[in-house]
Parts: C-alpha cells; sequence; structure tokens
C-alpha cells in the first residue's frame, strides 16, 4: 500500500548555479504518489505519527543525479583507450555494440548499467543503446522495471561504420518510429525516446532530414555530438563541403531545438554558438570524456556566458565513470586548466556549488525536465538519494554547517561510495 512518508534529514538542493538551499534540520515530505508535498525546517503538523516517519537526522537528503549524456553498451569498456576518437570508435566501440546484435547480452548488459547508475545516485538517464531496434526496446524493458527516469534511442547510422552496425534510411526511421510508438512518455513520462543520431560523419544528409521531421512531428528529443575533435571536425567539412560548419549541418537538417542535446561542443566559433543559442539547444559538458581521449576542453564559461542551458554527461564509455561526483570533479579541474591557461576573469574555474548545480538542477533544465525531477521542491517528483556523510573523514563538527564545503568534500572523496538508498518517485529503487 501506498503512504505519505515525511523524512527528517540534512536537505541539500541547487537553487540556481550560485545557491543551494541547505536545511539541517529539514523534513521532507512525501504524497502518496510519490511527490514532494513539502520541503521545511519544521515538523509538519502530525509528521511524527506518518505510518512513514524516519529519523535520518545524520544523513544527507540530495536530488538525484541527472547525467544527460552516456553510452549504455559501452558501461564495460571503459578505461580502454586507443589513442584519438575515430581509432577508439573502430578498435573498441564499434565492435562491442556490435555485440548488441543478441537479446541475452542486450538484456544482461541494460541490467547491469541500470543498476550501476542507481547504485551512484543517478536517478535520470540521456542514454545511446545500439543501432539495434529489438536492443533498445529491451534497453526500455530493464529501464522500466529498474524504476530509473531514462530517455533512451538507438543509435541512427547508415554510413561511415561497420556494415554490421548500419542500416538504410527508411528501416532507420520506421525503427524509430516503432519505438516512439511504443515508449515515447511511458509510465508517466518517466521513460521518454530519444531520437540519436550519432553524429554527422555516420548520417548521410537525407538521414540527418528525416530524423528532424520526427522531431518535429512528434515533439520529441534528440541528441547528438557536435565539434568534439579537430579530426571529427575535418571529416565533416570533408563529407559537407557546401556546408557552412559543423553546426551548420545539423541546422539545415533541422536538428537543433528547445530538446536537442548538443554533447562535447569544445571547437565552436561565434556563429555557432549563437545558432545553439538562437534555436533553444542545450549542451552537455563531459569533461572526464574529453580528456580521456585527448579531445580538447570545453571552454564552459564562454558557452555559459552566452545563455546556452548547460548539463553533466558522463560519456561512459570515453567517460571511466558512471558517478556524477567524477563528473563534477572533472567539470571543476578542467575549468582550473583552462584558468591557469588563460587567467583572465571570464575563465574563473567552477565553484562546487556550480557543479553540484549542472549535475542536478542544470541538466533537468537541459533535458527540459525541470518540472518534474532535478531538485527537492514542492510539486516534483521525489528522486533522491540518502547519503551517510557521518562517514566522511572531516576536521571538526562544524564542517557539516557549510554547504559548500559539505558539496566539495564529497566530491572530492568520491561520494558514491558513501550512499545508502536512492528513491525515484518516491520508491526505493537502490539499497546497499
Ligand atoms: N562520437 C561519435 N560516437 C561517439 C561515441 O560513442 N563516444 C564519443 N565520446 N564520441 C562519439
Ligand atoms: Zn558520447
Amino acid at each position: 500500500m501506498k503512504t505519505k512518508k515525511t523524512i527528517k534529514g540534512k536537505l541539500l538542493t541547487a537553487i540556481s548555479p550560485e545557491r543551494v538551499l541547505f536545511l539541517d534540520p529539514g523534513y521532507l515530505v512525501i504524497s502518496e504518489d510519490g511527490n514532494i508535498e513539502d520541503v521545511c525546517k519544521e515538523i509538519p503538523t502530525g509528521g511524527e505519527q506518518d505510518p512513514e516517519y524516519y529519523d535520518l537526522s545524520d544523513k544527507l537528503i540530495c536530488p538525484g543525479f541527472v547525467d544527460i549524456h552516456n553510452h549504455l553498451p559501452q558501461f564495460t569498456l571503459s578505461g580502454l583507450y586507443r589513442g584519438n576518437l575515430f581509432e577508439w570508435l573502430s578498435d573498441i566501440v564499434f565492435p562491442a555494440e556490435g555485440r548488441f546484435s543478441s537479446p541475452e547480452v542486450a538484456e544482461r548488459f541494460a541490467e547491469r548499467f541500470f543498476q550501476e547508475l542507481l547504485s551512484k545516485g543517478t536517478t535520470t538517464t540521456s542514454s545511446y543503446v545500439t543501432s539495434h531496434k529489438e536492443a533498445t526496446d529491451i534497453a526500455f524493458q530493464c529501464a522500466e522495471k529498474s524504476g530509473i527516469r531514462a530517455f533512451l534511442g538507438n543509435v541512427l547510422m547508415n554510413q561511415n561504420a561497420p556494415d554490421y552496425l548500419i542500416k538504410d534510411t527508411p528501416i532507420l526511421l520506421r525503427d524509430s518510429e516503432e519505438l516512439i510508438e511504443k515508449w515515447e512518455g511511458h509510465d508517466n513520462g518517466r521513460l521518454r525516446y530519444v531520437l540519436t543520431p550519432r553524429f554527422a560523419p555516420s548520417c548521410s544528409f537525407d538521414l540527418l532530414q528525416g530524423i528532424g521531421k520526427i522531431a518535429k512531428k512528434r515533439g520529441v528529443h534528440i541528441q547528438s555530438h557536435l565539434a568534439e575533435s579537430k579530426a571529427e571536425i575535418a571529416t565533416v567539412m570533408d563529407i559537407f563541403p557546401d556546408l557552412e560548419n559543423y553546426t551548420d549541418v545539423y541546422f539545415k537538417a533541422g536538428l537543433l531545438t528547445e530538446k536537442t542535446i548538443a554533447a562535447h561542443c569544445i571547437y565552436l566559433n561565434e556563429g555557432e554558438i549563437e545558432i545553439l543559442k538562437k534555436t533553444g539547444t542545450k549542451v552537455s559538458h563531459c569533461p572526464s570524456s574529453n580528456r580521456f581521449l585527448q579531445s580538447g576542453i570545453m571552454p564552459y564559461r564562454k558557452l555559459e556566458k552566452s545563455g546556452i542551458p548547460i548539463g553533466l554527461g558522463t560519456d561512459v564509455g570515453a567517460g571511466y565513470s558512471l558517478s556524477m561526483f567524477s563528473e563534477m570533479r572533472e567539470a571543476i579541474e578542467s575549468s582550473k586548466t583552462i584558468h591557469f591557461l588563460d587567467t583572465s576573469a571570464v575563465y574563473n574555474p567552477l565553484t562546487s556549488i556550480e557543479a553540484f548545480y549542472l549535475a542536478t538542477l542544470g541538466g533537468a533544465k537541459a533535458l527540459t525536465i525541470e518540472d518534474e525531477t532535478g531538485s527537492l521542491e514542492q510539486g516534483k517528483s521525489a528522486d533522491f538519494s540518502v547519503i551517510d556523510i557521518a562517514q566522511l573523514n572531516v576536521c571538526n563538527e562544524n564542517f557539516f554547517s557549510n554547504p559548500e564545503d559539505l558539496i566539495s568534500k564529497l566530491i572530492y572523496s568520491n561520494g558514491e561510495n558513501y550512499i545508502e538508498e536512492v528513491y525515484i518517485k518516491g520508491k526505493l529503487v537502490y539499497k546497499k
């Protein structure tokens, strides 16, 4: 039976890139249908008598993380290095994705992938599956069972990849339509379909245009890679010599919308940034991956100043961990590298609060689901983690009164190791 829950704990949630709300103690009241009814300083009348009242005064309650860019089939190959993006794709990634033609492989890996995300406190993911329709359908089924909030898409490719991964345009578009029909908005919007052209080199222009038309007709999200490496950009300009730049390829195909997530965006000129801004496109910052493949460093402040909404993506398996604590750390450290190289104020390093914002509310905004999740706020789904911060190695008791220090300590202490429980829609989905 579903009952109302009241949880007492140290509540921490981002309000903006500069501000958090920290209540110690605070009370999180969750309705029977799994939504946040109240976030307050005083215990609600009768709260202690709730059939489900939990006193977690020593624990931190924080919103579930939102990982806006990763690859489900690459989870087991993270950490395997082969030089730059193209070598890594052809030597490591494509053969691994090919194995997803087996439904048994697809199921085993999808189950583990979602379990791993939940154990690290990620309650929303936007994931690329493979070009197999059946593997994508299986991924949806596994996500449905696991309780996670997920955007999933079959990877769309019709050129410049092994034969076993490419399909003809009409088949790809039909696969997408059928998966949209079956899964888009499933379970009150917990599961969404996302159109997933891998990147411009692996898609002909007619395929990109076809995807743009479906996005418009169905109102679904789009995700792709953009300007990740210099070699990739040179390849795109070879394939599409008549177009102005990489961003122009997606723009002319009708792929840049308010529901589009472009990952990496390291090498964009002012005109390209302007197009992203004008079209409402969102950016996934993937600092671990950018370093791992030596792709470059995304100029975070430049994109942020332009007003483009940004979230964080682990980009596993070029990223090497599904932990958003790890990704926050990389975001801060890579911004320090940029600042070191150019000390002008515009490149001030990210603060821990900014990183926390990107990993939670910023990610939800990038996916246009900030009304549903991303922070502890009345009316949103109760998607949160319980973290045993008493286990953190700290120097004094007052430490816990400073949320900025607390976030920083968690980021630099592999905070995922202290996660005890994870809830989505008020329902326990992971317990250590
Ligand atoms: N560009 C095209 N495909 C991929 C991928 O799988 N990972 C990364 N990091 N970049 C890509
Ligand atoms: Zn990626």
